[in-house]
């Protein structure tokens, strides 16, 4: 099952645990839709066949969702008893934050065994050094910067560019050093607009051309178009602002993601044919790695804000 937003690399993921489950005697079922299609009984038999030519795609071939019966205990229930009924021994779900919390949730009513793998853009998820998905949308922000920057260049213009990652800064912060940003905004840390405008202002003096800001989606200053209507007063220029959206989301993923998404898959199913349950697979300093469950959303993963502390030297 995949669960809450896509991220590139579900599918191999789907893949993996799918051919590697079938190598190894299981019989793997596909269940569409997320969560909601647990309740909706949306459960279907896969053959090795049925993965077949994936390995490339973005999105996840067994469609997602976001329920709300099923944040209600009632719908946890329910979801347990058609998992129970359906004759279904063990669960694998790729997904976020939201996706470990309700397989915890999941685990209180059901017997089954339950495995996590991490697939957001966000890679906001405890317990994994990187989550499937995070390194197609950085890439795929930094294509799109890399656009924008040619136009900014030609005008001498200040851009604003907003990317994804929900309340992490994690894009941002990658793609912003990436892209040599002047500034990163991002949750994680204090954003001051009025000092960065004063950079902006003082860089303008010493011969600076063009500028570029990423604000990730979550900065508690606002949005991009919010804090760039600020910067424009301040700076007493017309800043522009590109809000770079589900673009991020989609797209072929890249060699990265394709291969953890492998590992992270065929890990899942040694997990369960060695019986465990309630963890969360992962990848941290190059090993695979099991959390629990409930680490993975009450624990903070956090930014590595070493890459904050380059962006003022490389911006002078
Ligand atoms: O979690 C992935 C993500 O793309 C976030 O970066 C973003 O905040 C959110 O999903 C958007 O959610 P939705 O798919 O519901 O619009």
């Amino acid at each position: 099952m995949t669960s809450g937003g896509d991220s590139p690399g579900m599918n191999a993921c789907i893949r993996a645990i799918v051919r590697v489950g079938i190598f190894n005697g299981l019989e793997v079922y596909a269940i569409y839709g997320g969560l909601q299609g647990i309740l909706d009984r949306r459960l279907e038999k896969l053959n090795a066949r049925s993965v077949a030519n994936i390995i490339h795609r973005g999105g996840t071939i067994l469609t997602t969702g976001r329920s709300e019966e099923f944040r209600r205990e009632e719908g946890q229930r329910r979801a347990a008893q058609i998992l129970t009924d359906e004759g279904i021994d063990a669960l694998v779900a790729i997904g976020g934050n939201g996706t470990m919390q309700a397989l915890d949730k999941l685990s209180r009513f059901w017997s089954g065994q339950i495995i996590g793998i991490p697939g957001t853009i966000d890679n906001d998820v405890y317990g994994t050094d990187f989550s499937i998905g995070f390194d197609t949308a950085v890439n795929n922000a930094i294509d799109a910067v890399d656009k924008i920057r040619d136009t900014a260049q030609s005008f001498d213009r200040i851009f604003l560019i907003e990317v994804m990652g929900h309340y992490s800064g994690a894009i941002a912060l990658h793609v912003g050093i990436a892209c040599g940003a002047e500034d990163i905004l991002i949750p994680e840390t204090p954003t001051d607009i009025e000092r960065i405008a004063e950079t902006i202002i003082k860089g303008r003096r010493r011969g600076k051309g063009f500028v570029f800001l990423i604000v990730a989606e979550g900065d508690e200053a606002g949005n991009a178009v919010e804090i760039g209507r600020r910067m424009s007063e301040l700076v007493g220029e017309n800043c522009r602002v590109s809000v770079l959206g589900y673009i991020q989301r989609g797209g072929n993923p890249t060699r990265y993601d394709r291969i953890l998404a492998t590992k992270l898959g065929a890990h899942a199913v040694k997990c369960i044919l060695d019986g465990k349950t309630g963890i969360m697979v992962g990848e941290v300093n190059g090993g695979l790695t099991e959390t629990p469950l409930v680490d993975t959303y009450t624990k903070t993963k956090e930014v590595d804000l070493n890459l904050l502390e380059l962006v003022r030297p490389l911006s002078i």
